[in-house]
């Protein structure tokens, strides 16, 4: 049997995630300081509620998804020096993009079940980004995501990504970044 080396897939998880996992940050310092940013539903509602609600923006959206492209170029320009995987371009686009979709789909239905935007819905929040990140990344080049998304790395990816986001969300709480600690 294989030995399960638990600091590569330490690794190997943060760096094939990296653009999806930073999309979301880069989202929301993109429109800190604004005091309303254009929100992607332009205020419109279904019923009572906000199709989206104001905590997503075409400046958050774009912003994120740029900055997450950016990254992921970075990272296969140095990924041969340092032994990591190279991205394909299609994982490059799809990984911020599907990252920050899923994103918006869970706002939809967490507006749907009366949670106002900030509102915590615990593992959503947590895994909405990754799933549309995966998924996405599936569907655009799913060679590229099945020679690197192995079953280690998908289980590590999703016990990891609520560590970190809880970890990373106290930290942008604390800096004024984010308005909830979740
Ligand atoms: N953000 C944005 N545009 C996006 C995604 C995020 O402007 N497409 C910014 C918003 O300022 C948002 C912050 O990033 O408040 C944090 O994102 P998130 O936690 O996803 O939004 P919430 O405010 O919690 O809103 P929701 O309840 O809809 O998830
Ligand atoms: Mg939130």
């Amino acid at each position: 049997m294989e030995k399960i080396n638990f600091i590569e897939i330490l690794i190997l998880t943060i760096w094939l995630m990296l653009p999806a996992y930073l999309a979301n940050p880069a989202a929301a310092i993109a429109v800190y300081k604004d005091i309303a940013p254009t929100p992607i539903d332009l205020g419109k509602k279904i019923g009572n509620n906000r199709i989206l609600g104001d905590g997503k923006t075409y400046k958050g959206l774009i912003c994120g998804v740029l900055f997450g492209i950016i990254l992921g170029f970075i990272q296969s320009q140095i990924a041969p020096t340092i032994n990591l995987p190279v991205f394909s371009i299609s994982a490059i686009i799809a990984l911020p993009v599907g990252s920050l979709m899923g994103d918006i789909i869970a706002s939809f239905f967490k507006r749907r079940i009366n949670m106002e935007r900030g509102a915590s819905f615990p593992l959503i929040d947590q895994l909405d980004f990754v799933f549309g990140a995966w998924l996405l990344t599936f569907l655009i080049d799913s060679n590229w995501f099945l020679e690197h998304f192995s079953l280690p790395i998908i289980i590590s990816t999703l016990i990891l990504t609520p560590m970190f986001h809880l970890i990373f969300n106290i930290i942008g709480y604390k800096i004024g970044v984010s308005k909830h600690p979740w």
